[in-house]
């Protein structure tokens, strides 16, 4: 961590609300600013599934939907999300790691990088990296110790062999990296999908070069693999790895909504920041995502994931077959490089 998320403190009145979340009917809150229920100018607020299935938030519900939360979110959401994580990607040991809601992965993404970033650190990324860390990190003036994608997937000789070089020469030019950040599903740009077996080895590269790994992982559902792959965090015994997880790509990017799993100390410092900043992810959002995952159940959610897999499937293979016929002798490389098959 850096100085200035060691300097972070605890916000009081965002602490405060923990309790409030928690507190029985009789305790009287005075200090926390929230507006009455009264004065909110809806009565009720629905939405409509697909499937026809409607919710409408009245009562205490609605005062949840629309009100302040504490800062790691919804405390049903938060248990869901332990549930997802638990089913998905049976982290170990949760008694050192949390998780938190965020306004999607890359709200949780930037925090961390700004709460452990100084000027002129090197990060160990994968090439082609996705524009939005690369956009994140230039302030800092961040060197990338970049390892290609290849065909095959990653080139992990050559991101040992960098690290190797870095760590014997001790050369004043290029830090020590403490950061290696993965988009391993689908990776944005590029559409590669890191094997099991390479997630292995980067793993143990991350842990043989003290690397925490930033797994940013918006496509996990949408890889066009037929098992769901492995997680970093799935294989994390030295509780090095902070998970970014997103329903940008499944439920819609505008309702911000997204969460990080990773070692206890490092979600509550962006827990701190976010006391800080946007107090906490959308109520409302948290709100219409709970109740989605409640209505799908984790077989109906992995149902419906699969099937927006197979829409972006299809339209993948529409435009590779549109490619080689319109481009082909043009520049279809590129399609060929972005739309690995
Ligand atoms: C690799 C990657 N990370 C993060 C994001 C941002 O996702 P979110 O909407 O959850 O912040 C994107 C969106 O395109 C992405 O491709």
């Amino acid at each position: 961590m850096n100085e200035l998320a060691l300097e972070r403190k605890p916000s009081i009145l965002r602490e405060l609300m923990k309790n409030h979340a928690t507190a029985s009917k009789n305790v009287v809150f005075i200090g926390e600013g929230l507006p009455h229920p009264e004065t909110i100018p809806f009565s009720e607020v629905s939405f409509t599934l697909k499937d026809g299935t409607k919710k409408v938030f009245t009562g205490s519900e609605l005062v949840t939907a629309i009100n302040y939360l504490p800062t790691q979110g919804n405390p049903k959401l938060v248990q869901k999300l332990r549930e997802f994580m638990d089913r998905f990607h049976a982290p170990l040991r949760w008694e050192d790691r949390d998780v938190i809601a965020t306004a999607g992965s890359q709200d949780g993404l930037s925090k961390v990088i700004e709460m452990s970033l100084q000027k002129g650190d090197a990060i160990v990324v994968a090439d082609p990296v996705y524009s939005g860390l690369a956009s994140n990190v230039r302030p800092y003036k961040a060197q990338l110790i970049s390892a290609q994608y290849r065909k095959n997937g990653l080139d992990t000789v050559e991101m040992k062999d960098k690290l190797t070089a870095i760590w014997s020469s001790r050369s004043k030019d290029v830090k020590i990296p403490k950061i290696l950040y993965i988009n391993p599903v689908a990776n944005n740009p590029s559409g590669h999908v890191i094997s099991d077996e390479q997630k292995r080895e980067i793993y143990e590269i991350a842990c043989e070069f003290n690397l925490l790994v930033l797994e940013d992982d918006p496509y996990y559902f949408l890889g066009f693999q037929d098992e769901l792959p492995k997680s970093f965090l799935s294989m994390d015994t030295e509780n090095r790895v902070v998970r970014f997880d997103s329903f940008s790509k499944i439920f819609g990017g505008g309702l911000r909504a997204g969460w990080m799993t990773g070692p206890k100390e490092i979600v509550r410092i962006v827990e701190m920041h976010m006391q800080v900043s946007v107090l906490h992810a959308s109520s409302l959002t948290q709100a219409i995502v709970l109740q989605i995952l409640e209505e799908q159940g984790w077989d109906g959610f992995l149902d419906y994931t699969k099937n927006v897999k197979e829409f972006y499937r299809k339209r993948r293979d529409q435009m590779v077959a549109l490619a080689d016929k319109y481009l082909t002798g043009l520049n279809n490389h590129i399609f060929r490089l972005w739309f690995f098959t």
